[in-house]
């Protein structure tokens, strides 16, 4: 669903970007959205992961797609073909990323269809590769926020540092720290401060922890929704919540 005009001015287009692969983007990137949707907002995600479709699965959509950002990029579609609403939620979109792309991915032209699209849509998500220069490049260009995605394993810290390190040279700010796969007993112990060294070595304020949640894999690689009330779906909201600008405390349980 597609809506006129905009009324969430404040980190509108976020991105989520990691040094290391696997960390949880995507996933964070279909929670996330599904959360800002449940807040009733009209949410599109962009995936930059040229070759590595994912999000199709995640959404159900993977039957529906006819066009790709590669397309669109590239000038084979509109904007409106290109865009898939998901069955989860009528507030969720996506433009899935490029089977393959004939040129390298230009900065300025996705800085163009981003600002193209701000008007149409309250919340953009988009869903970075893994990797620092791609993602950091159009971070800079395109986002007003960047969540690092870090798993709280020391390789990942340091390439999430590293990412932290990519966006301030890029001169890019505004960005915050997700963790994901929080092992459940530091969550039942609450133990927030065991997560110190991970904020820390990444070097960004926390905006959220996920718990290493077996249902997440279960149900988002087959297009099934995470139920409302489903703990994961409720840290979404709140992490959602906490970008809009509101105090939500860290929901751990
Ligand atoms: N909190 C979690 N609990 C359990 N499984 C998870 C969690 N987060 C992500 N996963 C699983 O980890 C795998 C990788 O997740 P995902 O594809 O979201 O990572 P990514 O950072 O987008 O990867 P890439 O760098 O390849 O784009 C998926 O199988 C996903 O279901
Ligand atoms: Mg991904």
């Amino acid at each position: 669903m597609i809506n006129q005009p905009n009324r969430s001015p404040g980190n509108q287009v976020i991105s989520l970007a990691s040094g290391k692969g696997g960390v949880g983007k995507s996933t964070l990137c279909v929670g996330l959205g599904l959360g800002f949707a449940l807040l009733g907002e009209s949410v599109l995600m962009i995936e930059f992961d040229i070759g590595l479709r994912g999000i199709d699965l995640m959404l159900g959509i993977s039957d529906q797609i006819v066009f790709d950002l590669g397309d669109l990029l590239e000038g084979r579609c509109t904007i409106s073909k290109a865009i898939v609403e998901s069955p989860l939620n009528q507030n969720l979109n996506a433009i899935v990323a490029p089977i393959r792309m004939d040129a390298p991915l230009n900065t300025e032209d996705v800085h163009l269809l981003v600002n193209g699209l701000r008007p149409h849509f309250d919340r953009i998500i988009l869903d970075m590769p893994a990797g620092l220069g791609t993602s950091a490049k159009v971070t800079a260009v395109a986002a007003d926020l960047a969540i690092i995605v870090a798993t709280p394993d020391r390789i990942c810290v340091r390439d999430g540092c590293q990412m932290v390190q990519e966006l301030q040279r890029a001169g890019f700010r505004n960005h915050r720290l997700c963790i994901n796969r929080v092992d459940e007993k530091f969550i039942r112990r609450d133990v927030i401060s065991d997560l110190d060294e991970v904020i820390d070595g990444v070097g960004s304020q926390l905006i959220g922890v996920l718990p290493d949640d077996p249902s997440i894999q279960l149900r988002l690689s087959r297009g099934l929704a995470l139920k409302e009330n489903h703990r994961v779906t409720r840290i979404c909201k709140a992490i959602a919540r906490r970008i809009r600008g509101e105090y939500v405390p860290l929901l751990l349980r």
